[in-house]
């Protein structure tokens, strides 16, 4: 190939949205303080993912493993995704966001299910950016669900089982970004990360705005993707 490439762009990032708790214990406040504004933070980034244009924007709020965590700490955050639904509904209609959920979503609490069935049938016919939440989400348990049903249709591929995951209907994964630090995928799209590019950032997610979005976004554009060729 010559040395000219086009400045690509993204089409579908994932944020595994990290340090709430550690903003909170910062600044000496309750985690679930940290947690609040980071529904901040996840409200004024959905806004600008969607001006921006982007296909589909994934965001990891609750794993497979956050069950281990505090009684307290989970019905809080139960607690904020009711409240964040409730009061951000009408603007994903208003503005053609599709709604989608990966996960089991349906071990939640059953009001907490019956909230999100409702979101995403008011959705479903939107055609805008999807907005994708991670619920009871873990990749390990979802491959092993795909796994399931595409053995039950016919011999497993990597074709058979990519097209049973949850993000079956979604564009591929181009970015990952965590945030807080951490270098690790915590469980996240494991199998949608094998040729995703990823960006880490110090930033808390709390702290976490546009501008680091469109950094990324930069990041993103400059990298070389080869796939394994040359
Ligand atoms: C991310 O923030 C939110 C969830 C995992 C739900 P954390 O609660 O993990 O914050 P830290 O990692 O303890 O700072
Ligand atoms: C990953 O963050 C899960 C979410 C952001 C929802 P964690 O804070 O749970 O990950 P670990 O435990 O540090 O790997
Ligand atoms: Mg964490």
């Amino acid at each position: 190939m010559s040395g000219w490439r086009a400045m690509a762009k993204a089409r579908h990032v994932a944020i595994i949205m990290d340090g709430n708790g550690r903003w909170a214990k910062k600044r000496h406040l309750p985690r679930a303080v940290g947690h609040q504004r980071g529904v901040e933070a996840v409200r004024t980034v959905v806004r600008a993912a969607r001006e921006m244009g982007l296909e589909a924007l994934t965001l990891y709020a609750f794993s497979t493993e956050n069950w281990r965590r505090p009684e307290d700490e989970i019905s809080a955050l139960m607690g904020l995704l009711k409240r964040y639904i409730i009061s951000d509904i009408d603007e994903f209609v208003a503005n053609n966001v599709r709604l989608k959920v990966i996960g089991d979503y349906t071990a939640l609490p059953a009001d907490v299910v019956t909230l999100i069935d409702d979101a995403l049938a008011r959705t479903a016919g939107n055609t805008g950016t999807w907005l994708v939440i991670a619920l009871n989400y873990g990749a390990q348990d979802e491959i092993a669900r795909a796994a399931t049903r595409a053995a039950a249709k016919g011999p497993i591929t990597p074709a058979t089982i990519e097209a049973e995951l949850d993000t079956a209907e979604l564009p591929p994964l181009d970015l990952l970004i965590r945030t807080s630090g951490e270098v690790r995928l915590s469980n996240f799209l494991l199998w949608q990360a094998a040729y995703a590019e990823m960006w880490f950032t110090e930033v808390l997610w709390p702290d976490f705005k546009p501008e680091h979005l469109l950094e990324a976004l930069d990041a993103f554009a400059k990298r070389e993707r080869r796939y394994g060729g040359r």
